[in-house]
């Protein structure tokens, strides 16, 4: 797939590089082409960078990985994304998000055209999408979001980045969920002092 990605910090940089491993073309949207954090992604296979509304033109999937209170700067700045997949990966941290939201995904919705936001890649550290196998076995991700078809795609994509499944935990409704899930993570690795290197997954019987 042809997948933009905005925001090519910690996230977007261990993203851009698993989907570019795994065969997609990594369109990097920046705002200073001279200037940008994750430059070194230029060598990975199939990556290029552009302004941001170029490379969202020329993608189908939308990575968003900025920090959430210029959440809708960002997603001003899109252009049109009638009929494209946005993924937001953000947190909204300390109530640091965007004014008068209590998730960044609605926020995206609120001010762009697609109808296809999906929350996903939020709920673990940058490290666990950099390597997610954990002695041979790797963690699972989860995803909220209104439309089936773009779940699908990025559960896919969640695979492609090497997780073992990206369970779907329903619909716009659940966007709160996953910021709260992902402050559980932030929570234990951070301010419980269990470390970064830890992850979740999905036991069954
Ligand atoms: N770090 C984690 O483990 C982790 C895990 C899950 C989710 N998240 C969430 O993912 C998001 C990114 O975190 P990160 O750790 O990857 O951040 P980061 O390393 O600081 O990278 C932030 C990126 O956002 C870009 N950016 C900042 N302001 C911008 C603006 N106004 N317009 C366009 N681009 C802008 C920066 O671009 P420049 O290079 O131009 O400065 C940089 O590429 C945050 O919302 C965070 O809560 C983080």
């Amino acid at each position: 797939m042809k997948i933009a990605i905005i925001g090519t910090g910690n996230v977007g940089g261990a993203l851009a590089t698993r989907w570019a491993q795994a065969g997609h073309t990594i369109i990097l949207g920046v705002r200073d082409l001279q200037n940008f954090k994750g430059k070194e992604l230029l060598a990975n296979p199939d990556t290029t960078t552009t302004d941001i509304p170029t490379a969202v033109q020329a993608a189908e999937v939308i990575l968003i990985a900025t920090p959430a209170p210029v959440a809708v700067e960002i997603a001003k700045s899109l252009g049109n994304t009638a009929g494209k997949i946005i993924i937001d990966s953000m947190n909204i941290v300390m109530k640091r998000g965007p004014e008068g939201y209590s998730t960044t995904a609605q926020a995206i919705l609120d001010h762009t055209t697609t109808k296809e936001v999906i929350k996903c890649f939020n709920t673990t550290g940058y490290n666990n999408m950099m390597n997610p196998v954990y002695h041979g076995t790797a963690i699972d991700l989860f995803m909220a979001g209104d439309s089936d078809q773009a779940k699908s795609i990025v559960r896919q994509l969640a695979l492609d980045a090497g997780f073992a499944e990206c369970y779907d935990i329903g619909g716009n409704d659940k966007f709160e969920l996953m910021e709260q899930f992902a402050f559980f993570w932030i929570n234990l690795a951070m301010f419980k002092g269990q470390g970064r290197e830890i992850g979740f997954k999905l036991l069954k019987r």
